[in-house]
């Protein structure tokens, strides 16, 4: 009785040994059947966060602060008559936002928050040639841009996959919206930096009007970080069975 009651200790040691190897500090578990399972998906996203500034070695994924984004090219269209190529772009504020709301729906997999930043700044290397305001325009060199008061929406639906005996998340499709209140960018070095005054003055039109200039960029900025977004949950999903993220 003694021996067999050893055993059954040691075997729930080992069971709980396991489990918390599989589930590292940085998941706050659900549980499935709490009333209030948004607030705790809140809870778990917000204490996230550190490691979502970090980067998260162990599940490959980068820090999101500053956020990297290899590039973004804008053609030439009737909005604006501009080639522009951002390259190496950084962004910063990426995980400074605040919750506005969390929804989540366990019987459908179906996701969506609404976030708001106070500022993100953007850095990176444009490459530019068009004509604004009729007057050419061209150059190379680093770009600036600063946000502030984003809205922001970002709507997920998961699929259920199983990958070794265990039920995991993938993500079947990820959308994110953005809404800026204000911006200010700086584009040095426009004309090889002969002309200052043409250059400041295409800056304080880009400035002027830059709701135009941001729509233009939008939705393929919007399509880039939701892919980077992707890739993460992706990551984090994979590494995750379902049984481990939530309790039932
Ligand atoms: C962006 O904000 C930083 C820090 O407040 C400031 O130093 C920089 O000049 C700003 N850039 C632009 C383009 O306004």
């Amino acid at each position: 009785m003694n021996i067999l009651f050893r055993i059954f200790a040691l075997g729930i040691f080992f069971y709980e040994k396991s489990l918390q190897q599989e589930i590292p500090s940085y998941i706050n578990v659900c549980s499935l059947s709490d009333t209030k399972l948004s607030q705790c998906i809140r809870k778990s996203i917000l204490s996230l966060r550190p490691y979502l500034n970090e980067g998260i070695d162990e599940l490959d994924i980068p820090s999101l602060n500053p956020l990297t984004v290899p590039e973004i090219k804008l053609l030439q269209n009737s909005g604006i008559q501009v080639n522009a190529a951002f390259k190496h772009i950084q962004i910063y504020g990426a995980t400074e936002f605040r919750l506005r709301s969390v929804r989540c729906d366990t019987s459908t997999d179906k996701f969506r928050m609404k976030i708001w930043f106070p500022e993100l700044r953007m850095m990176g290397d444009y490459d530019i040639q068009g004509t604004i305001l009729g007057l050419p325009i061209k150059g190379q060199g680093r770009a600036y841009g600063n946000f502030s008061d984003i809205d922001g929406v970002l709507s997920m639906k998961l699929d259920r996959i199983e990958k070794n005996d265990k039920l995991h998340y993938k993500v079947n499709f990820l959308q994110t919206e953005f809404n800026i209140g204000g911006a200010k960018a700086q584009l040095d070095n426009l004309f090889n930096g002969r002309e200052k005054e043409l250059g400041a003055s295409i800056n304080n039109f880009i400035n002027e009007n830059w709701r135009i200039v941001a729509a233009e960029i939008r939705p393929n900025l919007e399509n880039i970080i939701s892919d980077i977004l992707k890739e993460v949950a992706d990551k984090f999903f994979s590494a995750f069975p379902i049984s481990s993220l939530f309790k039932p």
